[in-house]
């Protein structure tokens, strides 16, 4: 981490509550500032996935039924399309009738959105979330 800076911060005593609460319940490895700094790359992560041409890191898991005639052959072509912007994929069994997949994307924000709305139109895709991370960047 780069040098610290320090500064000070207004704000109403029931905020001020409520944020210590929040602080509280991420446990004893984070204090007021520590807090505060993940709640700021939180805020630059959600500002960076809004910028289309950014480069971004997420995770899009989904749950689909294994009974669906082509679906698994479906979500394969979408990847292979896409391979350059696909680092990883995690496939789970889940039970009998049901699969999990992990899909790790990195690219343009405008892209890994797009390759997500076509994955989760796949017919037979029963769940699916987008999860924005970042590169890192945000130290
Ligand atoms: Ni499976």
């Amino acid at each position: 981490m780069s040098d610290l800076q320090r500064f000070s911060v207004a704000m109403p005593e029931e905020l001020l509550i409520q944020f210590d609460n929040l602080v509280a319940r991420r446990g004893l490895a984070k204090n007021r500032s520590e807090v505060i700094r993940d709640l700021v790359r939180d805020a630059l992560v959600d500002e960076e996935w809004d910028d289309p041409d950014q480069e971004i890191v997420g995770t899009l898991t989904i749950v689909f039924t294994h009974h669906a005639p082509d679906l698994q052959d479906k979500l394969d072509h979408i990847q292979h399309e896409h391979h350059d912007k696909i680092i990883s994929a995690m496939h789970v069994h889940l039970d009998a009738h049901n699969c999990l997949e992990v899909i790790v994307l990195r690219g343009r924000s405008a892209d890994i959105r797009g390759i997500t709305e076509a994955i989760l139109g796949v017919k037979g895709v029963k769940h699916g979330r987008l999860t924005a991370t970042t590169t890192g960047r945000f130290m």
